[in-house]
């Protein structure tokens, strides 16, 4: 094994995956690594994984790993979500979607967002120490995806719960029983809507129709659940790893504070900088597909590494440095092609709101513990903290 081998996956990789990302890029760019799950091809080079991203050799469908003549009979995914598929099945889905999930429909969340957002600051004590995860970065995305499908206000615990068991580090057994849960509510959920249709996303995706097609009852529970995953454990990281940044990075702070006209582009830098999913979900090679000069061999897990390719240097001079007012355009945060995050524009309408209020309306928040002493997560997908332990701060 190479010597950096044990960097990746294990140790001190989990607090700090940059020094072992910027290892492969300088070694070997492309190569196979154990993760906890088994052995993946990764890629670490920013225009390897752009490339890769796009690429119809790279598939979606897992039966890429089965010998040719076992294939057959197969499902090709468990449940029917378009981020698992390829086209054409991809394109349909997506393009049904894609008609209720208008910019306009973000954009008007925009103000209940900053509601939220403002009642759960206004709800932090002075003086802690608070978690900030579990009582504002958590907190805020759950209600936003609650609000944007129209799932009761009373049912936001028990939904949160489940997605959570869903995605953390939890038994193959806990989360197969909480996909169950959540499958069963939402399919509830969605024949109430069909009786009593409201403004809210799971209506509009009930109505959609193009050409005479329709999204199935099958469809729709996969799209709500999808939806539900998709859009919260990623931004509850995004605006915990984006205010942990500026907690660390004080002249970064001071900025900001002085230009509060750079949220955007701050929160594009969070997402470059310490991109909330690290890696994007796998793909299974097709056929023999050579990057780097290395060839993957068909029938192969790929893993494209969304965090290391932002911190290249090769695209990005100074890639390791955070500056909230640099052009951190195209970065692969959001992945890139066919399967691009639908859910982006969201995503940077929460996380602005949520950073930009909470460090005007409390401008002395600081952190209550030593940097060093953070937890994050050991999901090879997500990267973000355990916790987040703050001193609040007396409100501005
Ligand atoms: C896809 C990241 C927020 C819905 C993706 C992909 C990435 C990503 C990397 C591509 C996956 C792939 O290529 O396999 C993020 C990040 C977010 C975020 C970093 C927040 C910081 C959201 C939100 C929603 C959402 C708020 C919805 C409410 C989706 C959906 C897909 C997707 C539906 C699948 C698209 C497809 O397969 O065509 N996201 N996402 N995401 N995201 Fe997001």
């Amino acid at each position: 094994m190479a010597p950096h081998d044990t960097a990746l996956f294990e140790g001190a990789f989990w607090t700090d995956p940059y020094p072992a990302y910027e290892a492969q890029r300088a070694g070997s760019p492309v190569r196979q690594v154990q993760q906890p799950d088994g052995p993946v091809w990764m890629m670490f080079d920013h225009a390897d994984v752009r490339a890769a991203l796009t690429d119809p050799r790279l598939s979606k469908d897992w039966r890429y790993t089965l010998p040719a003549d076992a294939r057959e009979g197969q499902p090709a995914t468990p449940i029917p979500m378009m981020i698992l598929m390829d086209p054409p099945e991809h394109t349909r889905l997506r393009k049904l979607v894609s008609r209720a999930f208008t910019v306009r429909r973000m954009e008007e969340l925009r103000p209940r967002v900053a509601e939220f957002a403002n009642r759960l600051i206004d709800d932090l004590p002075a003086s802690g120490p608070v978690d900030l995860m579990s009582s504002y970065a958590f907190l805020l995305p759950v209600f936003v995806i609650c609000e944007l499908l129209g799932v009761p206000a009373e049912d936001r615990d028990d939904f949160a719960a489940w997605s959570n068991v869903m995605v953390d580090e939890s038994t193959q057994d806990e989360s197969m029983a909480a996909a169950g849960k959540l499958h069963g509510y939402l399919s509830t959920l969605i024949d109430a809507k069909r009786e009593n249709p409201d403004d809210a996303l799971i209506s509009g995706l009930i109505a959609v129709a193009d050409d005479g097609d329709v999204l199935s009852q099958e469809e729709l529970v996969a799209m709500a659940m999808l939806l539900l995953i998709a859009g919260h454990e990623t931004t509850v990281n995004l605006i915990g790893n984006g205010v942990l940044a500026l907690l660390t990075h004080p002249e970064q702070r001071a900025l900001l504070a002085e230009r509060p006209d750079l949220i955007a582009s701050a929160v594009e830098e969070f997402l470059r900088w310490d991109s909330p999913v690290h890696s994007a979900p796998v793909r299974f090679a097709a056929e023999d597909v050579e990057y780097s000069g290395v060839t993957i061999p068909a029938g192969s897990v790929v893993s494209l590494s969304l965090a290391s390719a932002n911190r290249d240097d090769k695209r990005l001079p100074d890639a390791a440095e955070l500056r909230i007012d640099r052009d951190a355009s195209g970065h692969t945060a959001f992945g890139h092609g066919l399967h691009h995050c639908l859910g982006a524009q969201l995503a940077r309408i929460e996380a602005q709101e949520a950073i930009g209020l909470l460090l005007t309306r409390r401008p002395e928040l600081a952190l209550a513990v030593d940097p060093a002493e953070l937890v994050h997560r050991r999901s090879t997908l997500i990267r973000g903290l355990r916790t987040l332990p703050v001193e609040p701060g007396a409100p501005a």
